[in-house]
């Protein structure tokens, strides 16, 4: 099985992902974020950076039909993303990792439809990531043993502000665990495309309102550089594990 790791700030780059999987990164939907990389070593995977060569894209510039679509149109047949978060739920610290199950979306204004006109696609997004695909990203986690949370919900807000703490509050009582600005409309349109889609989060810092520190984009890199071997280790697992069927 094909599998396209989406990564951002958490996985800007991949080692051994270098060679371009695609003629270009334009689809009907305008240019993809960046080109997908393929592995020399696994035939069965390709890398995309949402964000872009550089880091050029904020999470609501980010064109994500474009990136599904290319991917799909590559013989992609799952996607599994690298979502960094801030963390809601008090049992979730720094350089945690979670699988969540659920997500409520807060965004707003971004292209989040291949749906349009006649074309009108209901998608069933019961379960925003897929139970079988999230099963296999866990079992990796466990062969590698590697602490990961099961479950939670994954709020999506638009960005790029981070949020006020009543905000959090409010996300909070929706149930969110986790914070985040990329998983949305990424999932659904994920799901109107039937590929299955599971997000591994990268717990980042505590949320608005939840530390004692103003939220510092420096302070979420250093974390994440701490995080990326365990990160990477993970992902060879899963990756090993997904082409050996
Ligand atoms: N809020 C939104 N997105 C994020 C955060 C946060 O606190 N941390 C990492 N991505």
């Amino acid at each position: 099985m094909t599998t396209a790791l989406i990564g951002g700030t958490g996985l800007a780059a991949l080692e051994g992902a270098s060679r371009p999987a695609a003629d270009s990164v334009e689809t009907p939907y305008g240019p993809a974020s960046a080109m997908p990389l393929a592995f020399e070593s696994l035939p069965d995977a390709v890398f995309l950076n949402r964000h872009g060569d550089g880091h050029t894209l904020l999470p609501h510039e980010i064109n994500y039909r474009a990136n599904l679509w290319l991917l799909r149109e590559l013989g992609v047949e799952a996607i599994l993303a690298v979502l960094t978060v801030g963390s809601i739920a008090v049992r979730l610290k720094d350089g945690d990792f979670a699988l969540p199950r659920q997500i409520v979306d807060y965004t707003w204004g971004r292209e989040h439809t291949f749906s349009v006109g006649a074309s009108l696609l209901h998608a069933d997004f019961s379960e925003p990531f897929d139970p079988a695909f999230r099963r296999k990203v866990g079992a990796a986690f466990q062969r590698t043993g590697e602490r990961f949370h099961d479950g939670g919900v994954y709020g999506c807000t638009q960005g790029p502000r981070f949020e006020s703490a009543a905000e959090i509050d409010r996300m909070d009582r929706d149930g969110c665990t986790v914070v985040g600005m990329t998983a949305m409309p990424e999932a659904a349109l994920a799901r109107e495309l039937e590929l299955p889609y599971a997000g591994v989060c990268m717990v980042v810092n505590p949320a608005a309102g939840r530390g004692q520190a103003v939220i510092e984009v420096a302070d979420m890199r250093a974390v994440v550089a701490g995080m990326r071997p365990r990160l990477l280790s993970v992902l060879r697992e899963f990756l090993a594990g997904a082409s050996a069927g």
